[in-house]
């Protein structure tokens, strides 16, 4: 018999996405080699070029082990897209996605795999399950926000699935490879969008496990990226028409509106101003402010601007927004002069305001990405 055995060829690639996570790649590396002894598999860390040097730090452990892989990913960034990039680098017959922090619990995924294996799903998603002995792990906010989701997403999925927003689960490559090409790769929710576009060839099955704290690097995420599920959903329910970051930027836009009616009322119903104009200025900035700020944490979130640059980016957010509201007065008042109804031209108004925004905002003010 020869001495050189062929290497196995592992059977499960369990892909990490990782932002300045230096500190936790050997950890997770270190207790994947203990739980997942006896199996096949490999992990694939898929980093967006960290400060920190967290791609080094893995191609250092893949010097020595074939075990761990390693994509660095430069001038790109974004949750969803790593982990795409990360299965389709793939050619196991398994594919799991972990968090890099240690915060998802390694030891479950023998389970997830035996499900997987038996047939019992095509989809095990690792559940987040509070430790009452205890505290830490979700807070009442992250709670309250992840009940909302899970009842809003039952409801357009038609699937019920307790915990989403998850972004730890197991599933063959098989399928994510076929319907890869339909993900968007923009948001963080790559769960919801595996469930939203394979629509009910899933079969699902969940294991729960308690969440555990962050204790080293920091987290890249807030509650609020649970909006970026609407953004999906709006995209899926347009039959893919609308993009992903569109529809954000349209709601938001939406909540933009709110805010300005919310201001101009207060400031006149409140007898704070009597001048129409000036109240009218300042619940416009108002309204600006808000749409950079929500679109700055969510719909760009892994380009923001932090800091003092705040400030710039706003200022050419807000000068932006200027040409898109003159263009948008201009079509309505072209379009109202020929005799359309008001609605309709201030409708075709408006949408040509928030397509240039839109267009603006990609172009010029959230273009690449921003190192921390
Ligand atoms: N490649 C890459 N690019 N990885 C990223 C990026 C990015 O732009 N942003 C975050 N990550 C990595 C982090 O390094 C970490 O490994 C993982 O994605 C999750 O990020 P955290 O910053 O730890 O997020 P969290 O703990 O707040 O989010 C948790 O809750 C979400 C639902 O609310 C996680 O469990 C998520 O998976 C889950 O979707
Ligand atoms: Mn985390």
């Amino acid at each position: 018999m020869s001495t050189a055995a062929t290497p196995s060829r592992p059977t499960l690639s369990v892909i990490v996405p990782t932002y300045r996570e230096a500190a936790n790649v050997p950890r997770l590396f270190a207790r994947l080699t203990v739980v997942l002894a006896g199996l096949p598999w490999e992990m694939i860390v898929v980093d967006d070029d960290s400060s920190d040097g967290t791609y080094d730090v893995a191609f250092d452990i893949a010097r020595r082990d074939p075990r761990m892989r390693c994509l660095r990913r430069v001038n790109r960034g974004g949750l969803a897209g790593a982990v795409i990039e990360g299965w389709l680098s793939s050619s196991a017959d398994y594919v799991a996605v972990i968090d890099g922090d240690l915060q998802h619990d390694e030891s479950i995924l023998p389970q997830m795999y035996a499900a997987l294996e038996k047939g019992e799903a095509n989809l095990v998603i690792g559940t987040r399950v509070a430790d009452p002995s205890q505290p830490g792990g979700l807070s009442p906010m992250r709670q309250r926000l992840s009940d909302l989701g899970k009842w809003f997403f039952g409801l357009v999925a038609g699937v019920d699935v307790s915990d989403p927003m998850s972004g730890f689960f197991m599933t063959r490559r098989e399928i994510v490879s076929r319907l890869a090409p339909k993900f968007s790769p923009d948001g963080f929710k790559i769960l919801v969008d595996l469930v939203l576009t394979s629509r009910h060839e899933l079969k699902v099955v969940e294991v729960p496990y308690v969440f555990r704290p962050r204790t080293a690097g920091e987290s890249k995420l807030s509650p609020l990226v649970g909006l970026d599920f609407l953004g999906l959903v709006a995209h899926h329910a347009s039959g893919g028409l609308l993009p992903t970051r569109f529809a954000l930027f349209a709601m938001i836009g939406g909540v933009g509106i709110l805010v300005h009616l919310a201001v101009l009322t207060m400031l006149i119903d409140g007898g704070l101003a009597h001048d129409f104009t000036k109240s009218q200025i300042v619940a416009t900035v108002a309204a600006m402010a808000s749409n950079f700020v929500l679109n700055n944490e969510i719909t760009y979130r892994n380009r923001r601007y932090k800091g003092l640059g705040i400030v710039g980016g706003f200022l050419i957010f807000a000068a932006l927004c200027g040409v898109g509201a003159v263009a948008n007065v201009n079509v309505a008042s072209v379009l109202y002069r020929s005799h359309s109804s008001w609605g309709l031209a201030g409708f075709a108004g408006g949408l040509i305001g928030v397509v240039w925004n839109y267009a603006a905002s990609n172009a010029f003010v959230w273009r690449a990405r921003r190192k921390s």
